[in-house]
């Protein structure tokens, strides 16, 4: 039986949303949909949503709630997203999820929870290749040549948001402005906290074992 599932990853910067979500839509054949990933994006091909983006980005700020709802309106009514979807970085905001419930019902928030030590060390060492998005650590995930993409032999780089008092500010952004989305979908029954200590292989164990609850 093939079952449909509209999953949110939520959780802090760095904490590894971006690296379940590959794994997790490879597993289950439905697109990951990170909101960070299309306004670089846009950015990267300057157009205007993209430069007004970019922005809000480089300062670790919150995109304007407007702008993302607008991008993700569009991407949600995408013929692969009837299959299910896994949606990396969005809501970030309660205006987003109230935005969401327009367009889609979501069967089960993942809430990622680790120490505030892993979550800085995770989000410092991170490289992603220039072309296909492809995530790497410099210490816990390495490419099989230094800085080359294994898979499609790209450019590695270190975002812009991963400096450091750009680290501090998207965290602070976080605790303020996401973090009370646990409580709203806790509210609304759909919320499951993974521990996402450890290796990223073991956290997506937890991940599968978490949905394969929700089947039963
Ligand atoms: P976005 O691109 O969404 O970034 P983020 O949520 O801040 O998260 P990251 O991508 O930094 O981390 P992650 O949790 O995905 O971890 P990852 O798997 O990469 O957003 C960037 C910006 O865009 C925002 O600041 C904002 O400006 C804007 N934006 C995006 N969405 C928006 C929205 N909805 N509204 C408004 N603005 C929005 O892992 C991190 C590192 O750790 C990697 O190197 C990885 O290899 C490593 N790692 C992962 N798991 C493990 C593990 N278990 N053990 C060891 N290392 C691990």
């Amino acid at each position: 039986m093939v079952f449909i599932m509209n999953i949110v990853l939520l959780g802090p910067p760095g904490i590894g949303k971006g690296t379940q979500a590959d794994a997790l839509a490879a597993k289950l054949r439905i697109p990951k949909i990170c909101t960070g990933d299309i306004m670089r994006d846009e950015a990267r091909k300057r157009t205007p949503i993209g430069r007004k983006a970019k922005s809000y980005m480089d300062r670790g700020e919150l995109v304007p709630d407007r702008i993302v709802l607008e991008i993700m309106e569009k991407r949600l009514k995408e013929n692969d997203c009837r299959k299910g979807f896994i949606l990396d970085g969005f809501p970030r905001t309660l205006v987003q999820a109230k935005g969401l419930e327009k367009t889609a019902g979501i069967d089960v928030v993942l809430n990622f929870v680790a120490s505030q030590k892993e979550i800085l060390e995770r989000i410092t060492g991170r490289l992603t290749c220039q072309y296909c998005g492809e995530i790497y650590h410099s210490e816990f995930a390495r490419p099989k040549s230094h800085g080359v993409c294994d898979k499609c032999n790209g450019e590695l780089y270190q975002r812009e948001d991963q400096k450091e008092g750009v680290v501090r500010k998207r965290l602070e952004v976080y605790e303020k402005q996401t973090k009370p989305l646990i409580e709203y979908y806790r509210k609304k029954g759909v919320l499951a906290n993974v521990n996402a200590k450890g290796r990223k292989e073991d956290v997506s164990k937890r991940v599968l074992k978490t949905l394969d609850a929700l089947k039963k």
